[in-house]
Order: structure tokens, then sequence, then C-alpha cells
């Protein structure tokens, strides 16, 4: 696709304009409180199969991170006590690397009606209105992941249940210089037509 398509709706220019900006091209300044409340607005507009609402985010910013990278890192190495330093290390620094560092989760209903599966995917289905919202109002946004994810005990510092889910770190803050877009591939081979055989 090319890189602008000048008569689209403002909307779904910007959605397909969307790139991650890796933490080493984050900088200050982090989203306001109100921009950071646009964007969890966004994402309470995925679609949600009987009002689950299984959107979570825990915002973590300033001395803080710094305070929870030292948490995750000794709450790594209890969990993965075959971790070698250097990773441990890896996750200590992890929510300094950008001015704002969001846990995404998701609270799961077990036990109801819809399956786990539709609650999980309503919940990424917020995360990417989230990272969408944050791009559009300017700022960057990089979707990580590590097994610190898995471990209930940064979970349950985090405020979520046994039974909930986190679903990645997001680092935001603004973009260093322009920021790239990488092309991407063409749709066609993405979309396929079933007809009546
Ligand atoms: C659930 C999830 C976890 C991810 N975890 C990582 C990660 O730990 N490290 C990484 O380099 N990219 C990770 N990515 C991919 C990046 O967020 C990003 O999508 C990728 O670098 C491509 O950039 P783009 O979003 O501009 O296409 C993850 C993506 C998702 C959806």
């Amino acid at each position: 696709m090319p890189d602008s398509l000048p008569k689209l709706p403002p909307g779904l220019a910007a959605l397909l304009a969307r790139a991650s900006v890796g933490p080493q091209r984050l900088t200050e300044p982090a989203p306001s409180d109100e921009a950071l409340r646009l964007a969890v607005a966004a994402a309470l507009r995925a679609p949600d199969h009987a009002g689950v609402k299984p959107w979570r985010f825990v915002a973590i910013s300033g001395d803080d991170r710094a305070a929870f990278g030292d948490f995750l890192a000794e709450a790594m190495a209890r969990f993965r006590p075959d971790f070698p330093p250097d990773r441990i290390e890896k996750e200590r620094m992890r929510p300094s690397r950008a001015p704002l560092f969001i846990v995404a989760g998701a609270s799961i209903r077990h036990g109801f009606k819809i399956p786990v599966w539709e609650q999980q995917a309503s919940a990424a289905a917020g995360v990417m209105n989230f990272l969408n919202a944050l791009d559009a109002q300017g700022f960057g946004a990089f979707w990580a992941s590590s097994p610190g994810l898995e471990n209930p005990e940064v979970k349950k510092a985090l405020g979520f249940e046994e039974g909930d889910m986190l679903l990645g770190w997001i680092m935001v803050g603004t973009p260093t210089a322009e920021r790239t877009r990488p092309m991407r591939p063409e749709p066609d081979a993405f979309l396929r037509r079933w007809t009546k055989p």
C-alpha cells in the first residue's frame, strides 16, 4: 500500500499509517493524562461479547518505573531461577526504556458463557485500539512481551486476579525523529473469498 492515500477518511488514513516505534526511538514527553484517557476510551470501543469488559491497563511513570523494574527483576529471578543474570537485568531495565510504561491485561470471567478465548480476543482488540489512539495523537508505542507476563507474582502485584491474563508491556513516548512507517504487504494475499463449490 502507498504510504499516504490522500482521499481516505481521516480515521482510515490513521489506521493505514500506524506503525510501532521501538523504545530506542522514544523520548519525553509521555502522553498527558487526558491523551492516555482517550487511548483507554478507544480501547473500550473493542467488540465485547456479553459485556465482559475485559480491558485493563496499568500505567507506570516517573520513578515508579525503576521501582517496578527492581520488583520485576527480583520476581523474575524467583520465577525463572534458570535465567542468566543478563536476562534478569533486562527485566530490571524494561520499564525505564520509555517515558511511560503500560501493562495491558485481560480481566477474565471464568465459568461464564463466553469462552475465555473470546474475552482474550476482545482485550487484545482493545490493546490494538489503544495503540492506534496513541499513534493518532502523535505518540509512539511498542507492544512487547516477556516471560514476566506469565509470572503470578507480577500479576498479583499489578492488581490482577489469578485467572486474569497479562497481554503485554507497552512502552510509550514521543518519537525522537520523523517516524518510519515501513511499507506493508499488499492486502490481496491476506483475503480469500469462499464461493459455493
Ligand atoms: C502480543 C505481542 C507481543 C509482542 N512482543 C514483542 C517482543 O517482545 N519483542 C519484539 O521485538 N516485538 C514484539 N512484538 C511485535 C512488535 O510489537 C511490533 O508489532 C513489531 O516490531 C512490528 O512493528 P509494527 O507494529 O510496526 O508492524 C509483539 C507483538 C504482539 C502483538
